[in-house]
């Protein structure tokens, strides 16, 4: 892994001008980099298919998690969601101030918590876990949970909190990120990239769409759960992205007495707090294929493992329930970074970590715009899954 046998990606993107970048893909990550790239005076040209955010954007609880979410030894993966999530506080200010709009950003910390003995073993195995990475969950009792959240079931058997952990509201972010695209001068084009053009070098210089030509120093590809069967990106480096369907669920309750403060997590569900009273509760993990339908079997899954959880759910208004896709990789680790085609650079491969992963990702795009060589971007360098022909 890392930088894989294509040898490191260093040097694969020459220094160019901050000018004429165009961003396929209109999800957070594509957002972002668009943000990104705008603010270092890039002119900027984002094509989607569809609505801005309409896909596992607008699904995402906003679980700004990882410590919480560390199940299983994934270091290379944490050291981004770290990194990440220490970006988000100044990634969310800047934007909130520029455009005036919340972005649902609170740091609230988690509680992991067990409901039965089984649960209580599995939950100490991922805290020593944690610890062993050198991070400061805490173990509390069922007394001392239950003084934090009052609302979680009288029967559990411990908790682990988690203070670091926050969460955002990924549908207030994608609004936030639009007007501030739209002040940045950015251009979202509604449309589908057909093909890239490229001189006869191989360099990249545009892309074709249904809306037309569009001419480019540097194509940024951010398809999401679609850059798999994206056909525009050549075979070789057309990435091994599988959909990964998740389901949510959305709750609404009363904003002066919400059901809990802080991100609540068992086994089985998460719940995701909202500043307006709201919840989310999350998220089936399917391999369906594109399937993005919503099923009873999922919204039951959740209902019920939320109410086993935090009973006071069972009293609030169900709002509705969405499916969208993750962009699994075959080692969980997102793609980021240039490609063997100059001028073409893949922001996609996210997974369960695109909400957590998108300051991250917008800052290492604009690091690799104007020639940068990001070493800590290495474990996710798309050079890791290309054909030998790509070299
Ligand atoms: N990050 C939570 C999820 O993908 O379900």
């Amino acid at each position: 892994m890392g930088s894989g046998s294509g040898g490191t990606y260093m040097n694969r993107v020459k220094a160019r001008e901050a000018s004429g970048v165009i961003v396929v893909g209109a999800g957070l990550i594509g957002l972002a980099c668009a943000w990104e790239l705008a603010g270092t005076g890039a002119k900027v040209t984002v094509v989607e298919r569809e609505e801005p955010g309409c896909g596992a954007t607008r699904v995402a609880a906003g679980m700004l998690a990882p410590i919480g979410e560390l199940d299983f030894g994934e270091p290379e993966l944490l050291e981004l969601n770290l990194r990440s999530r220490r970006l988000y506080p100044d990634f969310v200010a800047t934007l909130e101030a520029a455009t005036g709009l919340d972005t649902g950003y609170r740091h609230t910390g988690a509680l992991h918590v067990a409901l039965d003995r089984d649960e209580a073993g599995e939950l100490r195995r991922i805290m020593e876990l944690q610890h062993s990475y050198g991070l400061d969950p805490k173990w509390l009792g069922p007394m001392a949970a239950r003084e934090l959240e009052a609302g979680i079931s009288p029967s559990l058997a411990g908790a682990v909190l988690v203070e670091e952990d926050a969460v955002v509201d990924p549908r207030a972010l994608t609004a936030a990120l639009r007007a501030g695209l739209e002040d940045r001068g950015v251009r979202i084009v509604t449309g589908e990239v057909t093909g890239l053009v490229r001189d006869p070098a191989g360099k990249v210089t545009g892309t074709e769409t249904t809306r037309g030509r569009f001419d480019a120093d540097l194509v940024v590809a951010a398809p999401g759960a679609f850059a798999g069967i994206a056909n525009w990106l050549p075979d070789e480096i057309r990435p091994p992205v599988r959909p990964v369907k998740g389901q949510t669920v959305e709750l609404r309750g009363d904003v002066d007495e919400p059901v809990c403060e802080r991100i609540l997590g068992s086994e089985r569900v998460y719940i995701a707090p909202r500043p307006d009273g709201r919840v989310i509760l999350g998220a089936t993990s399917e391999e369906m294929g594109f399937d993005t339908r919503v099923t009873g079997g999922g919204v039951h899954e959740l209902l019920r493992e939320a109410y086993r959880l935090l009973p006071d759910v069972a009293e609030m208004e169900f709002v509705g329930a969405i499916a969208g896709l993750r962009p699994g990789t075959p080692d969980n680790l997102p793609l980021i970074g240039p490609t063997a085609i100059e001028g073409l650079i893949l922001a996609t491969g996210h997974y369960r970590n695109g909400i957590l992963l998108a300051p991250l990702t917008a800052k290492a795009v604009g690091e690799l715009a104007v020639g940068g060589e990001p070493e800590w971007l290495l474990a996710s360098s798309p050079a890791r899954f290309e054909h030998q022909e790509a070299r």
